[in-house]
């Protein structure tokens, strides 16, 4: 049962909905709402079987509690997978299923975009149900949460190199940015702008070519990333990107990015910490988008958000003397005051 599978962490509650005529199968985890509704993102993804989507919903579920909080947010944690393929299973009869099962939990749940998922599948998810966020701007969303994401990891990283390296902006550093889509691009403007060398690397060649072009930004290959001599990482493309064979290649002091789940197993915080390498915890770096997603949903002043984003910078430097006070990896530090956070 659930309450076997090893991420199975107290989470209040798991629910599974079905529909035989839209074909959907959905797993909806809550994982804990003592700070408010629980929000998380509707993943998308062909699982082989229902115990791999369970993992997956509950591992997700409480990541984003622990992430809320440490946002400040006024909103627990929750998520839902659905099992199929994106490219071939969707249809708006499942969007509007997914919605009515929403819609059951009486606002406990609100769902968004993510993986698999797209602002234009929230629609029909918004027919049935008001418990959604991250919509499109005809539907009174505001868009795209990418660029606040940027802001986040870049004031983040001015925190990291202020904390690590003494120095008041990143002026005259090397940021390595691996990965230029939504967020990484943004963020490549940003460092830009702001005086920072920048070492780039995309699989695809383009967004390369275009950050050497408009940022004069060296360009390695995705291979090479890892490698480059630079005095902040910053992983803005895919998780588990720090791991046992590609820690001893970092150049780095700080790493500081906005990728999720970027340390492969919880030892690797250790790891760097012995390392001397300063890690910004992705889930506390990378809140730019809920908090603004967040913000949309509970119809709260646009212009209210930049200051929260920017308050990530303050998050980071109380994670970050935490960790030095008590001699603990930044990562562990972010987990503890996150549980006093939603407890
Ligand atoms: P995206 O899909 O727009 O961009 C990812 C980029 O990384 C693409 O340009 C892709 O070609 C590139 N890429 C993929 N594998 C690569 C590799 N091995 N080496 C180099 N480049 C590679 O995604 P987005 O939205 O920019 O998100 C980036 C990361 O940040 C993801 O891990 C995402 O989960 C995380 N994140 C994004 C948020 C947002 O607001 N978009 C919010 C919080 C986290």
């Amino acid at each position: 049962s659930i309450f076997e599978l090893p991420d199975f962490d107290g989470h209040e509650q798991v629910v599974f909905a079905s529909d035989s005529q839209s074909g959907l199968k959905a797993i909806i985890a809550i994982h804990n709402t003592h700070r408010g509704p629980a929000m998380g993102g509707c993943r998308m993804w062909a699982y082989p079987d229902s115990t791999v989507a369970a993992t997956d919903a509950l591992r997700l579920a409480r990541g984003m509690t622990y992430k809320n909080a440490m946002a400040g947010l006024p909103i627990g944690g929750g998520k839902a997978v659905i099992i199929g393929d994106a490219r071939t299973s969707k249809s708006p009869e499942l969007f509007r299923a997914l919605g009515r099962a929403i819609d059951q939990l009486g606002g406990r749940y609100i769902t968004a975009e993510d993986v698999g998922t797209s602002p234009a599948d929230m629609t029909f998810v918004r027919e049935q149900t008001r418990y959604v966020a991250g919509l499109s701007g005809d539907l009174g969303g505001t868009g795209d949460p990418s660029p606040a994401t940027a802001l986040g990891v870049f004031v983040g990283i001015e925190a990291a190199v202020r904390h690590r390296l003494g120095v008041d902006s990143v002026n005259g550093l090397t940021v390595a940015v691996q990965g230029l889509g939504h967020v990484g691009y943004d963020l490549a403007r940003r460092l830009h702008e702001a005086g920072a060398r920048l070492i780039v690397a995309d699989i695809d060649r383009a967004n390369g070519e275009r950050a050497a072009a408009e940022f004069g930004a060296s360009v390695v290959s995705p291979d090479e990333i890892v490698d480059a001599q630079a005095d902040v990482f910053a992983p803005c493309a895919l998780g588990a990107v720090l791991n046992r064979q590609t820690l001893p290649r970092l150049k780095c002091s700080v790493v500081a990015g906005a990728a999720n789940n970027q340390l492969a197993t919880d030892d690797i915080g250790e790891m760097l910490r012995d390392a001397g390498v300063l890690y910004a915890p992705d889930y506390v770096i990378n809140a730019g988008g809920i908090i603004k997603v967040c913000a949309e949903y509970l119809q709260e002043p646009v212009d209210s958000v930049e200051d929260r984003v920017r308050a990530i910078s303050g998050t980071l430097d109380e994670v970050f003397q935490m960790a030095e006070r008590d001699g603990i990896a930044t990562s562990r530090a972010a987990d503890t005051l996150a549980r006093t956070r939603f407890a």
